[in-house]
């Protein structure tokens, strides 16, 4: 696996440490028939530039709901939620999409890649819409294959692939436009224990080389290739642990009770 050159026009170096995402006080419900789901509930939280923030917690807790929240592809019903000094909430949604593009990077569960396309062309897609020049996506494309070790299946089809190369092409698809924020869904939650620890890897590299990481997982075990852990129970923020000392931190840490 070879190291990455920055290279994508609109990557804006953001420092470690500064404050990348405030959220303040945020709720976030789901209307049923009958019932109203709080999936969220008046929840705060600051992430660092830098940080490598694992999510653990039950099921229906709210761990995909925040994660969704982040990436802008749900909204909060109230509270406020800050990315890089945008309001969020008073955003419009092609500045949403500006900032979704610009910044952040998304990991599936279940990959999400685009059967009919092969693996190089379905990394290559979110640098046609970033307007890369057809010369430097062949380059980045071609730098990712080989850093997630799947250059050797460029011309495959997703489904001719194991589930753990299929997860390292949805990884590469994330990171060849170089985001400051990688959002992963449970990303070895179809994998064996071999090819999550592959994964594992991967993503502690790129937040060493300076990716801020949240990622939601159900392993206890991962947590440790992280910087923080929270625990969410009902919707809310019940434990909040550093990991390591790699960057200071000034939540407070609660405890479940
Ligand atoms: N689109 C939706 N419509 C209605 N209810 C929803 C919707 N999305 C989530 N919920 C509800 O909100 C709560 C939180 O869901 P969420 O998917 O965030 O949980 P989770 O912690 O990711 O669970 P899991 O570990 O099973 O993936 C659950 O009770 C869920 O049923
Ligand atoms: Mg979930």
């Amino acid at each position: 696996m070879v190291g990455r050159q920055k290279s994508v026009e609109n990557n804006t170096h953001i420092p470690k440490g500064i404050i990348m995402i405030t959220l303040n006080n945020i709720s976030r419900s789901f209307i049923g028939d009958e019932v109203e789901t709080v999936a969220i509930d008046d929840m705060s939280l600051t992430i660092k530039k830098g940080e490598f923030l694992s999510i653990l917690g039950p099921s229906g807790c709210g761990k995909s709901t925040l994660l969704n929240v982040l990436g802008m592809l749900d909204h909060i019903d109230q509270g406020q939620f800050t990315f890089l000094k945008t309001n969020v909430g008073q955003s419009t949604e092609s500045q949403r999409a500006q900032l979704r593009k610009q910044h952040i990077g998304f990991i599936f569960q279940s990959f999400n890649l685009i059967d009919e396309l092969t693996v190089e062309q379905n990394i290559e897609l979110p640098l046609y819409y970033h307007k890369v020049a057809k010369a430097e996506r062949k380059r980045l494309v071609d730098e990712v294959l080989h850093r997630v070790d799947i250059a050797h299946r460029r011309n495959h089809l997703p489904a001719k692939l194991s589930g753990g190369q299929q997860q390292r092409v949805a990884i590469a698809r994330a990171i060849v436009t170089q985001p400051d924020l990688i959002l992963a869904d449970e990303p070895t939650g179809n994998l064996d224990s071999k090819n999550s620890i592959q994964i594992m890897e991967l993503l502690q590299q790129l937040n060493q080389e300076g990716s801020t990481i949240v990622m939601v997982t159900h392993a206890p075990e991962h947590v440790n290739y992280g910087t923080r852990v929270i625990e969410l129970l009902d919707g809310n923020i019940c434990k909040d642990n550093q990991i390591s000392s790699q960057i200071e931190l000034t939540t407070a840490e609660v405890s479940c009770a």
